[in-house]
């Protein structure tokens, strides 16, 4: 039985349809009950909307208004609903819904708002405004919540110490709507290497996978997340690579005159960063004082240092072997060198400067300087960085060439640098053109040896 109301049956079905469908609520039932009740209006003319509703997009937190327009509503009623939640929201200037931030206010009767304050995200969606004549009359707007991206740092990677050729996961967690995108940059600008065949200046995706990171890997990555809300944000993830010591030496064999200075140098790379220092061949450090000089000089990048150690008017007790250690928390390493006697200069006063002396006339570079068909370096001892597990992998080759020719021969492992705890899974790369230059080092110092001794 469809129970009767009002000036007959133009207002039943509606009316009914709102009953129904917030059958649930009790308030309703005791507003369909008030509605019933009321008094059938003057008959006029049929209500209508005067205008469209007004699709909204806003920001999730604001306060939005939806306003439905009508004319000649009597008697009639105006709800609003929210069609995807299948909600009544409200009837008349009554709120339904016991959602606490709705409210609904009408202007004259003409204009009815649905008031929604803080709009969250579940507000999204299309939103009915419905007249209660016989064929109900409705009209839909859309209201669209956006939200600019946010980055969840609890769901997302944080600094990372890996260790060198290990692979390497970064996840960035954002939140958003529309669903932003994700973009991974270095911070320094660099590429990225990805993979041995794969560089790229940036990345996208949610998680950026490092295959075999290298320590010129090392640095902070940015993931950036942007939508069409603004602000777009970014975090800083940073990655720092960790490999033993290892160390080179562009002269093993250093001649100085008595009383003159001279001054050795290591080359070493280490992360995290490393303890440097020198010790004569029977262990003694060797300190800072009017003798000794030791200077580390933080090279490009950082994990780079050039040790120096300066030995002031060298006297016949300083002839001898050197060593510089390099020593961190993944391993230690250390190199000798060879300080022996030279006669003191009698042509170039630039020769002065005692350390490695090069007469002029040299030509800088290229193949040229061997004249005798050899390369001068075939008895050089070549060495393996990470050489103890036997693996050979060409770019994680640390060279270190002693020089041809000289009276001093070290057996072919005593010219091995690097000491790692574990050898497995370190592969360091030799940066080609440190290699480049310090095997021109070396051969621009074999030859002005040679060229020496001739002299001699
Ligand atoms: C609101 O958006 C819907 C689609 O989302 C569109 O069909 C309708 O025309 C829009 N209304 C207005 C008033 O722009
Ligand atoms: C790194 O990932 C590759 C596959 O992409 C896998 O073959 C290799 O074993 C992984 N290395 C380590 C150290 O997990
Ligand atoms: C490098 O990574 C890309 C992208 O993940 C992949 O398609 C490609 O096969 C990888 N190459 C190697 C040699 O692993
Ligand atoms: C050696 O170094 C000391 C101290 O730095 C300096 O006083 C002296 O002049 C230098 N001697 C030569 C030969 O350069
Ligand atoms: C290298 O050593 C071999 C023998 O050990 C010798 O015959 C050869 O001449 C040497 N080469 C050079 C460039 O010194």
């Amino acid at each position: 039985m469809k129970p009767k109301f009002g000036g007959g049956h133009r207002r039943r079905v509606p009316i009914m349809t709102w009953c129904r469908a917030s059958f649930a609520v009790t308030v309703v039932g005791l507003l369909c009950q008030f509605t019933t009740a009321a008094a059938p209006p003057v008959v006029m003319d049929d209500p209508e909307f005067t205008e469209p509703i007004v699709n909204v997009t806003v920001p999730a937190g604001r306060s939005v208004k939806l306003g439905c327009s009508v004319r000649n509503l009597g008697s009639y009623k105006v709800a609003w609903m929210h069609f995807e939640q299948s909600a009544i929201l409200t009837v008349n200037s009554h709120v339904i819904t016991r959602n606490p931030r709705i409210t609904v206010s009408h202007d004259k009767h003409r204009t009815w708002f649905l008031h929604i304050n803080n709009v969250q995200q579940e507000d999204r969606g299309r939103y009915m405004c419905q007249i209660n004549t016989i064929t109900a009359k409705t009209q839909i707007g859309y209201l669209n919540v956006v939200v600019p991206p946010s980055i969840s740092d609890s769901l997302s990677s944080s600094d990372a110490i890996v260790r060198e050729g290990s692979n390497v996961s970064l996840t960035c967690h954002v939140d958003g709507y529309p669903k932003p995108e994700i973009k991974w940059k270095r911070d320094d600008g660099l590429q990225i290497n990805i993979n041995k065949t794969l560089t790229v200046s940036e990345w996208a995706g949610p998680t950026l996978e490092l295959h075999r990171i290298s320590r010129l890997d090392m640095g902070a990555y940015l993931c950036i997340a942007t939508n069409s809300v603004p602000p777009s944000v970014s975090k800083r993830i940073k990655v720092s690579v960790d490999f033993p010591p290892m160390l080179w030496i562009p002269h093993q064999l250093v001649g100085v005159p008595l009383g003159y200075n001279v001054t050795l140098e290591c080359y070493t790379e280490a992360h995290p960063t490393s303890l440097h220092y020198w010790t004569r061949d029977n262990g003694q450090m060797l300190h800072d004082n009017g003798k000794y000089k030791a200077v580390s000089v933080q090279g490009m990048p950082s994990y780079k240092v050039q040790m120096k150690l300066t030995i002031v008017d060298v006297s016949h007790t300083d002839y001898g072997v050197y060593k510089c250690v390099a020593k961190n928390s993944r391993g230690e390493t250390d190199g000798t060198i060879r300080l022996y006697t030279s006669h003191p200069p009698t042509l170039a006063p630039e020769l002065q400067r005692t350390e490695n002396p090069s007469p002029s006339g040299i030509p800088a570079l290229g193949p040229q300087w061997s004249t005798d068909g050899s390369n001068g370096l075939e008895n050089g001892t070549s060495n393996e960085a990470n050489g103890k597990d036997g693996k050979k992998d060409d770019d994680s080759v640390l060279n270190e060439i002693t020089r041809s020719g000289q009276t001093y021969n070290k057996p072919k492992n005593s010219v091995m640098y690097n000491r790692p705890e574990t050898t497995k899974n370190s592969s360091p790369r030799l940066i080609p053109t440190v290699s480049a230059m310090v095997l021109t080092a070396v051969i621009i110092h074999v030859f002005s040896r040679q060229n020496e001794r001739r002299m001699m």
